[in-house]
C-alpha cells in the first residue's frame, strides 16, 4: 500500500477529526461507512503530518488571485514553448502523472521517457498533479524541487505545464488536501524555474499562442476533491476561489479558437482504478468534499462535450477511456504511474481503449490538423526502457473552435 492512499473514515471530516477519530481508534482501523474497506493513516505519516502541522501555523489563509496566461514569464533562460509543429506537422508533448516521489522508480521513468523525447522531438510536457510528495514544498524554493523535479528530468528540455495535485495541497495529513494555499508555492516556484510553467493556480496555454491549433486548460481540482472539509472560506467547494475557476473554464472552453481543446487535472472524471470516478471517489457518495460531487458535476456541465480530452492522475495506473455518450465525446485519459503503480486491477468498468493497472509509465500526446493521437508507454525501472504499449487516435474535434463556420 502506498502511503498517499489514504481514505478518510467518514466524508467530510476535518482533519482535527481525522486525527482525533484515529487516536481514539488507537490503531484500530475506522469502521467504514461504505461498503467498501477504509484504509488507514499510519504512524510515518502521523509523523510527516505532525511536520508539516507545525509549518501550517505560519501558513497564510488566502492564495492570490487566479491567472490565465499564455506566455512564458521572464524567467533568464525559460525553455520556450514551440511555435511551429515538427516535420511531421505535429505538436509532441510528454505527459507524466504523480512523479514527484524523488525515488528510483521516477528517475527511471523519467530517463525512459527522456529517450522517447529525444526520438520523437517533444516540445512541451505536462506534470498531472502530486509533483512534490508527501505534503508539497515548504517553501518557493525548497531542495524537493530539485529533487522531485528538476534532476530527473534533467534533459527534458521544454515547458512543463504544471498541475496542482492533492499531495501538493495537503496540510496536517499528508496528500488531504486540506491546505490549498500551499499550492501558491509552485506557482511561485514557476517565476525561477525554466522548466516548471504554472503563472496561476489554473490556467491556459494555447499551441501556438498566435493561432493555436490546441489549447491546454490547466485546473485546480484538490477544493472539489480533498479527503477532508476545507476550513479556509476561500477554498469552500463553493467559495470564491472555485466560483471563480468554474466561471473562467466555463467561459474558456467555448471561446477557445483552438481546434483541438485539452483539460489538465489532478483528479479524473472517470477513473477504473480504485480511487474511482467524479462523485463517488473511494465509495463515498456523500460530503461536499471526499466525494468529489460538485467536481462531477463541473466536468458534466462545463467540460463534457466541449474538450477532446481530460488528462489526469491521481490513480497510479495507466488508461485511455473511450469517449461515450455520457462523456459528450469527452476522452478520459489517466496518466499517473510516473513514479508509482497500483494494485493490478480494474475496480470499475467504464469502456477503455487500453488500460494498465500494473506497470509504470507515461504518455505522449501528437496533435496536429488531422488528429489527436495518444502513445502509452509502460516502463521497467531495472533497465529505465520504455515500452510502447497503444496508440489511440480520434480525427474528429469533439466542439468546433471558436469562430469557425457552421
Ligand atoms: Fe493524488
Amino acid at each position: 500500500m502506498c502511503e498517499d492512499e489514504l481514505i478518510p473514515p467518514q466524508a467530510d471530516m476535518t482533519e482535527q477529526e481525522w486525527l482525533r477519530a484515529g487516536s481514539a481508534a488507537a490503531g484500530t482501523p475506522p469502521v467504514p461507512t461504505t461498503g467498501r474497506a477504509v484504509q488507514w493513516v499510519n504512524r510515518r505519516t502521523l509523523l510527516g503530518g505532525a511536520m508539516a502541522g507545525a509549518a501550517l501555523a505560519v501558513l497564510p489563509s488566502q492564495a492570490q488571485s487566479p491567472a490565465a496566461a499564455a506566455t512564458r514569464p521572464g524567467v533568464p533562460g525559460a525553455f520556450p514553448f514551440p511555435e511551429h509543429p515538427d516535420g511531421k506537422g505535429e505538436f509532441a508533448i510528454l505527459v507524466t502523472g504523480d512523479a514527484g516521489t524523488g525515488d528510483e522508480a521516477q528517475y527511471a521513468v523519467a530517463a525512459a521517457a527522456r529517450d522517447v523525447c529525444r526520438a520523437e522531438g517533444i516540445g512541451l510536457a505536462v506534470g498531472l498533479g502530486d509533483n512534490i510528495y508527501e505534503n508539497g514544498p515548504e517553501s518557493d524554493h525548497d531542495s524537493e524541487f530539485q529533487d522531485k523535479f528538476e534532476k530527473p528530468n534533467n534533459g527534458i528540455d521544454v515547458p512543463w505545464l504544471m498541475v496542482l495535485g492533492n499531495h501538493d495541497c495537503s496540510g496536517l495529513i499528508p496528500g488531504s488536501g486540506g491546505d490549498p494555499s500551499r499550492g501558491d508555492r509552485e506557482v511561485s516556484y514557476a517565476k525561477t524555474s525554466k522548466r516548471w510553467y504554472m503563472p496561476g493556480r489554473y490556467y491556459s496555454v494555447p499551441l501556438p499562442a498566435a493561432e493555436p491549433l490546441v489549447e491546454f486548460f490547466a485546473i485546480d481540482t484538490i477544493p472539489w476533491s480533498s479527503y477532508v472539509a476545507q476550513l479556509d472560506p476561500y477554498y469552500r467547494w463553493d467559495g470564491p476561489y472555485m466560483r471563480e475557476q468554474r466561471s473562467w473554464l466555463d467561459g474558456a472552453l467555448p471561446a477557445s479558437r483552438a481546434r483541438w481543446k485539452v483539460v489538465l487535472s489532478h483528479h479524473p472524471y472517470l477513473n477504473n482504478g480504485k480511487h474511482g470516478s467524479a462523485g463517488s471517489y473511494d465509495g463515498f457518495e456523500i460530503g461536499n468534499y471526499t466525494s468529489g460531487v460538485h467536481l462531477k458535476d463541473m466536468y458534466e456541465k462545463v467540460v463534457c462535450g466541449r474538450a477532446d480530452l481530460i488528462l489526469s492522475g491521481h490513480d497510479h495506473t495507466l488508461q485511455i477511456l473511450e469517449p461515450t455518450a455520457r462523456t459528450g465525446g469527452t476522452r478520459q485519459v489517466v496518466c499517473g504511474a510516473s513514479a508509482k503503480t497500483e494494485d493490478g486491477k480494474a475496480h470499475f468498468t467504464h469502456p477503455a481503449a487500453w488500460q494498465n493497472f500494473s506497470d509504470h509509465g507515461f504518455m505522449v500526446l501528437k496533435v496536429s490538423g488531422a488528429r489527436l493521437t495518444i502513445d502509452a508507454y509502460t516502463v521497467d525501472v531495472a533497465t529505465r526502457k520504455a515500452t510502447l504499449r497503444h496508440r489511440a487516435r480520434q480525427t474528429r474535434p469533439v466542439a468546433a473552435p471558436a469562430g469557425a463556420h457552421a
